[in-house]
């Protein structure tokens, strides 16, 4: 008998091709992870389309409808339990959260942010590395914790900086990478090998590096 599939929670705000990653991931037949819903604070957001051209169900919960970050945060919790899930997966989900919905998910609360952590927390992240001049950019998979983009780092990807890249070739350039990482970390999570202790994340009993594990091109 086969064993039940985590469920999986994914929390966006725009196109969703992370989303549509963990999607295609999830129809494979070895996927040991499902997608019980998608949820977006913009009701206008691709990746709902996406969600349900799958099956999956798909609702926005906007954050416009409240009066402030706190009622946001709980209506979009009681969404997020009545599908009961074992991790909450935010893909492009750009909203801040509260310390309480962290604390909530703490240990099964995953983000993918678009630069290698440390370096470019927060906004614009493709633009900074181009004009900070450097040669390598990239992409990591973290655990959330309460302080913005700082949680334990699970898995980074290395993509070379070109010679007269704009913002948009390196972005599009690490989402490839993107999109092989996140349902890499998602599985390893499925399948009860990664966990987060204090500030580090563990895979397979071992603690990762402070940045993840590594992957270069
Ligand atoms: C992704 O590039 C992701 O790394 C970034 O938003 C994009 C969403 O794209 N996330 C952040 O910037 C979080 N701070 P998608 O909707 O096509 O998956």
């Amino acid at each position: 008998m086969s064993r039940e599939k985590c469920r999986v929670v994914v929390l966006i705000s725009g196109s969703g091709t992370n989303l549509q990653a963990l999607i295609d991931a999830a129809q494979s037949d070895e996927a040991d992870f499902s997608i019980s819903a998608v949820i977006s604070n913009k009701a206008d957001a691709y990746g709902l389309t996406r969600a349900r051209e799958a099956g999956i169900d798909a609702f926005a919960v906007s954050h416009r409808d409240y009066p402030d970050r706190e009622t946001f945060d709980g209506a979009l919790m009681e969404e997020i339990d009545r599908h009961q899930p074992d991790l909450v997966v935010l893909a492009g989900f750009m909203r801040i959260l509260t310390p309480e919905f962290v604390r909530h998910y703490g240990g099964r609360l995953l983000n993918i942010h678009p630069s290698l952590l440390p370096k470019y927390q927060g906004l614009h992240t493709h633009q900074r590395a181009l004009d900070a001049g450097d040669r390598e950019h990239g992409v990591t998979v973290h655990f959330v914790t309460e302080e913005l983009d700082g949680g334990p780092a699970i898995i980074q990807a290395v993509v070379p900086v070109e010679p007269g890249d704009t913002a948009e070739q390196l972005a599009a350039r690490v989402q490839v990478q993107e999109h092989f990482i996140y349902p890499l970390a998602v599985s390893w999570f499925s399948q009860g090998r990664l966990r987060m202790l204090d500030d580090r994340a563990e895979l397979d009993g071992e603690l990762l590096p402070r940045g993840g594990h590594r992957i270069a091109d």
